[in-house]
C-alpha cells in the first residue's frame, strides 16, 4: 500500500518539478520577448553602433570604445563610371589610421565602412545595381577594399532608392553580394564579413518622392546582418514650423519612431535584424515671433549651428550660454530648447534612455548614433549602453 502510493507520487512530483521550472523560467524572460527566437538572439549581446564621419578632426583612437561595439567608416562611395569603390588617397591614410585607432585600444570593437551617405549621388546606385555585371564589379570591389584594409564588414547606405524598381533592384544586389561573401569567407578560410544596411525610418517611403516603395523585406530577412532604420530627420528647417527631429510617439502623424520600427516588424523584418538610429545632433530653426515657441509654432528658417542641425555637445553648450528655456516633451519623447526667436529639437539623456528603452521592450538588435563626434563627454553614449544594460 504505502509502496504503491510512492509509486503514484512518482510521476506528480515529476509533474509538479516540472510546472514549478517552466513557471521560474518564464518569469525570467522580458516582457515582450517572443520565445521562438533562438537564444543567441538575445538583444542583451546586441548592438551598440555609431557612424565616425572621416572628414571630422576626431581621432578614432579617441572614441571611448567602452560604449560601441561596431563603428563604421563613413563614407566610400563607388567611382560613377566604373561603380568600383573609389578609395581616395585620404582613405588611404585615415582608414589604416581609423582601423589600427580602433584595434590598438578594444580589438573586440567591429569595423565597417559604409558606402554612400547623405550626400551621395542616389542615380549612381540606381544605375549600378539595374545589370548584373555591374553589380558584380561593385560588389568584388568592396569585397577587396574589405579585405585589404582588415574591416570586419561592409554597410550600405543608399540615400534613397527612388522606385519599386530600384528596391527590386536592391534586392538582388543584396542577395549577390551576401553570396559573394560567404564565397569569400570559405576561399579565405576567414570570417564572413558582415553586411547592414542603413534604410529610412520606416519599411515603406511614402513621403519622399513620388511613387509609394516599400523595401524588400524578405532579402533584408535572408541576406543581410542587419538594417539600421534613420529615426531622424523627421522635422528640419525645411519645414515652416517647428518640428521633433526624432519623436518617438506622433498621435498626429506616421512620422514617429514607433510607427517606423512596427512597419519594419510588420513587413517582415524580425526584430533580432533591426539596429535603431538615434540622433547626436538636434535641428534648429528661426522663430516668426519669438512669442510663439511651442512645437508647431511658425517658423522662417534656419535657425543657430550649422545650415539648421548643430550637434549634441554645441546645443548643451548653447543653452548654457544663452540662458534658453528648456522644455521636455513627454509626447514625442524629445526634448526642445528656445530663446528670442532661437528654437532647437534635439535628444538628451533621458530621452535617449527611454528611445533605448523602447529598442529593447521590442528586442531589437539594438541601436546606433549619427554620429560618435557629437556626444558631450561621452554623455549619451554612457546613458545609452547603460540603458541598454552594459
Ligand atoms: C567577382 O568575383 C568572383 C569571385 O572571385 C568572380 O567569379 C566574378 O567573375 C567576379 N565578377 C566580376 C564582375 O568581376
Ligand atoms: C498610418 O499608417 C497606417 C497604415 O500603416 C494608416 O492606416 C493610417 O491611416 C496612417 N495614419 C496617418 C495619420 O497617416
Ligand atoms: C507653411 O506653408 C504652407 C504652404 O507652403 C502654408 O499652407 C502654411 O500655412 C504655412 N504654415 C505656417 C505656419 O506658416
Amino acid at each position: 500500500m504505502t509502496t504503491m502510493a510512492v509509486q503514484n507520487l512518482v510521476p506528480l512530483l515529476v509533474l509538479i518539478i516540472l510546472r514549478v521550472f517552466v513557471k521560474s523560467s518564464e518569469s525570467v524572460s522580458p516582457d515582450n520577448f517572443s520565445p521562438t527566437f533562438p537564444r543567441r538572439f538575445l538583444p542583451y549581446q546586441g548592438v551598440r553602433a555609431a557612424y565616425w564621419p572621416s572628414s571630422i578632426d576626431f581621432p578614432a583612437s579617441s572614441i571611448d570604445t567602452r560604449y560601441f561595439t561596431h563603428i563604421y567608416y563613413a563614407f566610400l562611395h563607388p567611382e560613377p563610371d566604373t561603380y568600383k569603390l573609389s578609395v581616395t588617397e585620404f582613405d588611404q591614410t585615415n582608414i589604416p589610421e581609423f582601423i589600427n585607432g580602433l584595434r590598438y585600444k578594444h580589438p573586440q570593437v567591429k569595423t565597417l565602412f559604409s558606402i554612400g551617405g547623405g550626400g551621395n549621388e542616389p542615380t549612381v546606385f540606381a544605375t549600378m545595381a539595374k545589370n548584373q555585371r555591374t553589380r558584380g564589379v561593385f560588389i568584388n570591389s568592396t569585397i577587396q577594399v574589405a579585405r585589404q584594409y582588415g574591416f570586419d564588414g561592409i554597410d550600405l547606405d543608399w540615400e534613397f532608392p527612388a522606385n519599386k524598381q530600384d528596391m527590386a533592384n536592391l534586392a538582388l544586389l543584396y542577395r549577390e553580394w551576401y553570396e559573394a561573401l560567404v564565397l569569400d569567407a570559405r576561399i579565405h578560410r576567414k570570417p564572413r564579413l558582415l553586411l547592414t544596411s542603413a534604410v529610412y525610418y520606416a519599411s515603406r517611403m511614402l513621403f519622399l518622392g513620388d511613387e509609394p516603395r516599400s523595401y524588400p523585406a524578405e532579402a533584408i530577412r535572408k541576406y543581410l546582418d542587419w538594417v539600421s532604420p534613420m529615426c531622424f530627420d523627421y522635422h528640419g528647417s525645411w519645414d515652416n514650423f517647428t518640428g521633433v527631429n526624432a519623436a518617438l510617439y506622433d498621435p498626429k502623424s506616421n512620422i514617429s519612431t514607433y510607427y517606423g520600427i512596427g512597419s519594419w516588424i510588420q513587413a517582415g523584418v524580425p526584430p533580432e535584424k533591426l539596429v535603431m538610429g538615434l540622433p547626436l545632433y538636434g535641428r534648429t530653426w528661426e522663430l516668426r515671433d519669438p512669442n510663439v515657441h511651442g512645437i508647431g509654432a511658425p517658423a522662417v528658417g534656419v535657425g543657430p549651428g550649422n545650415e539648421g542641425t548643430m550637434n549634441y555637445k554645441d546645443v548643451i553648450e548653447f543653452n548654457q550660454k544663452n540662458n534658453a528655456k528648456v522644455v521636455y516633451d513627454v509626447v514625442s519623447v524629445s526634448y526642445y530648447s528656445y530663446v528670442g526667436d532661437s528654437w532647437i529639437t534635439y535628444d538628451d539623456v533621458w530621452s535617449i534612455q527611454k528611445k533605448v528603452q523602447f529598442a529593447r521592450s521590442r528586442a531589437l538588435r539594438g541601436y546606433f548614433f549619427w554620429a560618435v563626434d557629437k556626444d558631450k563627454d561621452w554623455t549619451i553614449s554612457r546613458q545609452a549602453s547603460n540603458a541598454w544594460g552594459h
